[in-house]
């Protein structure tokens, strides 16, 4: 996917992730807790030929990388494993370009469902998932460990 967005947040531009972008996302998510919280193999496997089938997106500005955002596919569904933006750059609606850009390319071949789990005590994100059209269809119960928490599943179907 070569395709780049040029709208909405002043000059921010989406584009799909490659390995060098791994030293930045780990930075990103190291300074966002409530992100996933993965070791730099992780990073790094993401973009490993065997690995499952992901879309890696990041969004950056003047060639600084402000979010990212990793989901897994199977069959026709897509799960979001990961979004983070930088702590600095929140609530600036990169998050919300980020998310709608993904949701564009993954809904441009199939009718495709979205998941993602977030912890119930996550509330911008689920502000966030909400606002983009995602519904609650589940919660599971003591999810999460470190601290001990539900999991709110969040489902949208893109037709
Ligand atoms: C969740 C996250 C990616 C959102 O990114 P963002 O760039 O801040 O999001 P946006 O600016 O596009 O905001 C989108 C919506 O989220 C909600 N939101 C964002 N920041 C918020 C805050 N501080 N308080 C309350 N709601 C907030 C709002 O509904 C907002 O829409 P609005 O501005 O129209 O009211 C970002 O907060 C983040 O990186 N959090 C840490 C990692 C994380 O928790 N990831 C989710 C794991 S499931």
């Amino acid at each position: 996917m070569s395709q780049v967005v040029r709208s909405g947040v002043s000059t921010a531009i989406v584009r799909k992730a490659s390995i060098t972008d791994v030293p930045a996302m780990i930075k990103i998510a190291r300074a966002t807790p409530t992100a996933s919280q993965w070791s730099e193999a992780q990073y790094f496997e993401l973009f490993a030929p065997n690995s499952p089938n992901r879309l890696a997106l990041v969004i950056e500005q003047e060639s600084s990388l402000l979010g990212f955002l990793v989901a897994r596919c199977s069959r026709e569904e897509y799960e979001i494993e990961n979004i983070a933006v930088s702590a600095a750059q929140q609530r600036q609606g990169l998050g919300t370009k980020l998310l709608k850009e993904f949701m564009r390319i993954v809904g441009e071949i199939l009718p495709t469902k979205v998941f993602v789990e977030v912890r119930e005590s996550n509330m911008v994100a689920c502000a966030l998932y909400s606002k983009l059209g995602f519904k609650q269809i589940g919660e599971r119960k003591n999810y999460y460990r470190d601290p001990e928490e539900s999991a709110l599943l969040y489902q949208i179907v893109i037709a």
